[in-house]
């Protein structure tokens, strides 16, 4: 039989989730060809799923089926769950609860690891720093999903005029979610604070810039059709000549269908609703200039450059021209990098060296029995969809290193590519199987350190006090939990 193994996945997102699901299950526990397994996973949020939980859009309600089978792999007695740990040297002053685990306890007592720390920084633009006139998107996904960082509420009601740099998926959910009725989205996972918020909104029109053409939009058709279906907002019409594609040019499938959408426009006449939406393409912003006084309802004025298409590298080039968009507030929704402290950070690539799976050293030779996955890995882009198919590669990796002679391999496994694998170990090679970090045995004790049935707790008394706001969930904040699991503790 192979060597008993002993995984940590940091991280308790899909990709975590994916690969641990996709292991456990080619593994089977009765298979005497199995090695003796165990799999703990640490996330910093007090609750598990990443982005599933604090990213995905309230009114994108089926995109969370994917914890059905998180729920599933949770009851397979090989895993355990830890939130509320912070592992590394990732800065704690977002999530102030979180319990310090530095990496060596990690490396001490396990002997693989895998990082699946997701992409949790915004990316900024150089030309404009953060102020009350200009946020990232994740602080209103983070104010909107009530992500433990605790982001304040944004000032909904003293402002008309919003725009979203960045033309992703992130800019539109947060565009239709501001452009719903929330009598529309109550019925979903949006926080009663975060309705009332919106209720008071007095925004009325949200542009949303981009640097390249409609054919270049990052966005997808499906998001793109729910923004043109908007039963209360209309789209501002856009210039004809630039919805005609460059003669000679093959276009996608997805970009047919983005000019199709774009030419038809939107289906509420324009002008005829209270709030309305517009795309801008071929801008670039230059510079933000606050207003003199900050009284509520003063504008900022965004200096936009104009930009071509360069044909040979299809980036966006500045023409030299300028122009200026009054706006109460910017949010810049340009993507996410990798958090630049956690070990292994490339600041070239934005995310964390590795290769197929597993970590390299710069030298581009693989760390024995460490590996990524994920967003972590790849950076940020992609689907759950996309996420899945990349956690199952890397659980084929990781498979292919721990039981080489499991049928698993053989079936279901790609071959792994040939690489140099550095002989060092620093992970432990034979770690007591069922002990905990003392760390992690004391914030258990402590209450501070929550596990799967803690979580699952919450979850149904959430969806319970949903059910009687006859919407999909009520979420708590990690007070709430804390106190909610202490007392389900001592009824049980
Ligand atoms: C706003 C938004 C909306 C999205 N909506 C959709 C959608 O509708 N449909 C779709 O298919 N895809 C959507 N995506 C993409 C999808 O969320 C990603 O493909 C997926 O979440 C990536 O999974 P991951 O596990 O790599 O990262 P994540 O989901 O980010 O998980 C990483 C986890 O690691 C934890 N972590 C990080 N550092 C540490 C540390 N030091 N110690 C402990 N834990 C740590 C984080 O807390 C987090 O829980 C969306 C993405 C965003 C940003
Ligand atoms: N419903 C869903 O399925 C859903 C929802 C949310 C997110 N997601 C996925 O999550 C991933 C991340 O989404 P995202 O919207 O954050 O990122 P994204 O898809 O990468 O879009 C980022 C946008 O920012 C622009 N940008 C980047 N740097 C810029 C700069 N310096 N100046 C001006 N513009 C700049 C990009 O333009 P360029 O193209 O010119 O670089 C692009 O328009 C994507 O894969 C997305 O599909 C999916």
């Amino acid at each position: 039989m192979p060597p008993p193994v002993k995984l940590a996945i940091i991280g308790g997102g899909p990709s975590a989730f994916y690969v641990a699901s996709r292991l456990l299950s080619l593994l089977p526990l009765k298979d005497p060809m199995s090695p003796p397994l165990r799999v703990h996973m640490y996330d910093r949020l007090w609750a598990p799923h990443g982005l599933v939980r604090y990213g995905v859009a309230p009114d994108h309600p089926e995109v969370k089926n994917c914890t059905n089978k998180f729920d599933a792999t949770a009851t397979d007695p090989r895993f355990r769950f830890f939130g509320n740990v912070n592992v590394g040297s990732t800065p704690l002053h977002s999530i102030p609860h979180a319990l310090h685990l530095p990496l060596t306890s990690i490396l001490n007592n396990y002997s693989h690891l895998l990082f699946a720390t997701g992409c949790t920084m915004p990316t900024l633009h150089p030309a404009i720093s953060p102020s009350v006139y200009c946020i990232p998107a994740l602080s209103l996904v983070h104010w909107y999903t009530q992500h433990p960082s605790q982001p304040p509420p944004p000032a909904l009601d003293e402002i008309t005029h919003l725009t979203l740099i960045g033309q992703g998926n992130v800019s539109l959910d947060i565009a239709r979610i501001l452009l719903t009725s929330p009598s529309v989205l109550r019925q979903y996972d949006v926080p009663e604070h975060v309705l009332e918020v919106l209720s008071r909104s007095t925004v009325k029109h949200v542009s949303i810039v981009g640097r390249r053409g409609p054919l270049e939009a990052a966005f997808t058709t499906k998001e793109l059709r729910e923004m043109i279906n908007l039963p209360e907002a209309s789209m501002v019409p856009i210039e004809p000549t630039l919805l005609t594609p460059p003669s000679g040019v093959a276009l996608t499938r997805q970009q047919r269908r983005t000019l199709e959408l774009l030419q038809k426009g939107s289906k509420n006449r324009p002008g005829s609703t209270p709030k309305s939406w517009s795309l801008h393409f071929y801008r670039s912003p230059a510079s933000l200039t606050l207003p003199s006084s900050a009284s509520a309802l003063d504008m900022a004025n965004l200096t936009l450059a104009h930009t071509r298409l360069d044909p040979a590298t299809h980036r966006a080039v500045p023409t030299g021209e300028t122009s200026t968009l009054p706006t109460s507030l910017v949010v810049t929704s340009l993507g996410f990098h990798a958090d630049p402290e956690t070990t292994f950070f490339d600041p070239a690539l934005r995310h964390l060296r590795s290769s197929a799976g597993r970590i390299t050293s710069p030298d581009g030779s693989a760390l024995k029995n460490m590996y990524a996955s994920g967003w972590a890995a790849n950076g940020a882009k992609g689907v759950l969809a996309s996420t899945m198919i990349d956690a199952y590669a890397v659980a084929g990796t990781i498979l292919s290193d721990i039981a080489p002679s499991s049928e698993a391999v053989t079936t279901a496994a790609p071959p792994s590519p040939e690489m140099e694998i550095a002989p060092d170990e620093l992970l432990n090679r034979r770690p007591d199987l069922d002990a905990l970090p003392a760390e992690i045995a004391h914030g258990i004790k402590d209450g501070m350190v929550t596990q799967y049935d803690d979580w699952k707790v919450i979850d149904a008394e959430e969806v319970r006090r949903g059910g009687a706001l006859g919407k999909e969930r009520e979420r708590m904040g990690w007070d709430e939990a804390l106190s909610f699991i202490a007392r389900a503790a001592v009824i049980n």
